[in-house]
């Protein structure tokens, strides 16, 4: 198979994307061995900020780093990205922001770039709406792409809790009834166990981090089968 390229994006912000992409680049390239290139497509740039942050680290200042982490263009990148195609065995994208429905379709080009996207939900009755908005393009995406014989996988998972007792059970029910495939593990409140390393893989961090990543990681190899 060629090169993977993969997106963890919702329409709504601050849900989990750039940290779960950031979890599962760093596990597929320290823990898998793949050749992995994160492009940050996103005007805030916070996982290309995060990698020049870690890497003024004494921690870090003398170790190669496991994936390189560029920071793109939106505009550009279809045209840019099949330089890197065939160096690479996963391309990560953070996409760019959507702006009040003014560049979505930059992001929806983007999104079909991909063969692969991962979308991170967050409990409660607006993001359930948002999310709602997401998935309608994602199958527009899929619809596309099945007319052309082209491969497009997606699936769910549970980023974040929401406020209220009961937003997650709704939230499952809503996700349930949209119909598309949810991963059985989570992967939630990382903050309070774990900062979004870039030189690190969480499998190797402790024993406290394996145990709440590895599960979600594993589910995520095997149903896109990375
Ligand atoms: N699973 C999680 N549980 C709780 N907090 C999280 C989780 N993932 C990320 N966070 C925290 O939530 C905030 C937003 O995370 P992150 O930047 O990964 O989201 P994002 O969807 O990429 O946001 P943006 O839309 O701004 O790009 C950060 O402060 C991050 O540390
Ligand atoms: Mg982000």
């Amino acid at each position: 198979m060629g090169v993977r390229i993969i997106s963890v994006a919702n329409r709504k912000g601050g849900v989990s994307k750039t940290t779960t992409g950031l979890f599962i680049a760093s596990g597929l390239a320290i823990n898998k061995k793949k050749k992995v290139l994160y492009l940050d497509c996103d005007s805030q740039a916070s996982a290309y900020e995060y990698r020049q942050f870690e890497k003024n680290m004494d921690l870090y200042k003398d170790q190669s780093e496991p994936f390189k982490i560029l920071k793109k263009d939106p505009a550009f990148l279809f045209d840019e990205i099949q330089d890197y195609e065939k160096d690479y065995d996963v391309i990560f994208i953070d996409i760019p922001r959507f702006t009040l429905g003014k560049d979505d379709k930059m992001v929806i080009s983007i999104l079909a770039m991909c063969d692969s996207v991962l979308i991170p939900i967050k409990s409660g009755e607006l993001d359930n709406l948002s999310t709602l908005g997401f998935v309608k393009m994602i199958e527009a995406i899929e619809t596309h792409k099945k007319s052309k014989n082209r491969p497009y996988q997606y699936a769910g998972f549970l980023s974040m809790t929401g406020k209220r007792p009961t937003d997650d059970k709704d939230t499952r029910e809503f996700v349930k009834e949209l119909g598309i495939p949810l991963l059985k593990h989570e992967l939630r409140d990382v903050r309070e166990f774990s900062n979004p390393y870039t030189y690190d893989s969480l499998l190797n961090k402790g024993k406290a981090e394996k145990e709440r990543f590895e599960p979600f990681f594993d589910e995520f190899v095997k149903l896109f089968k990375f």
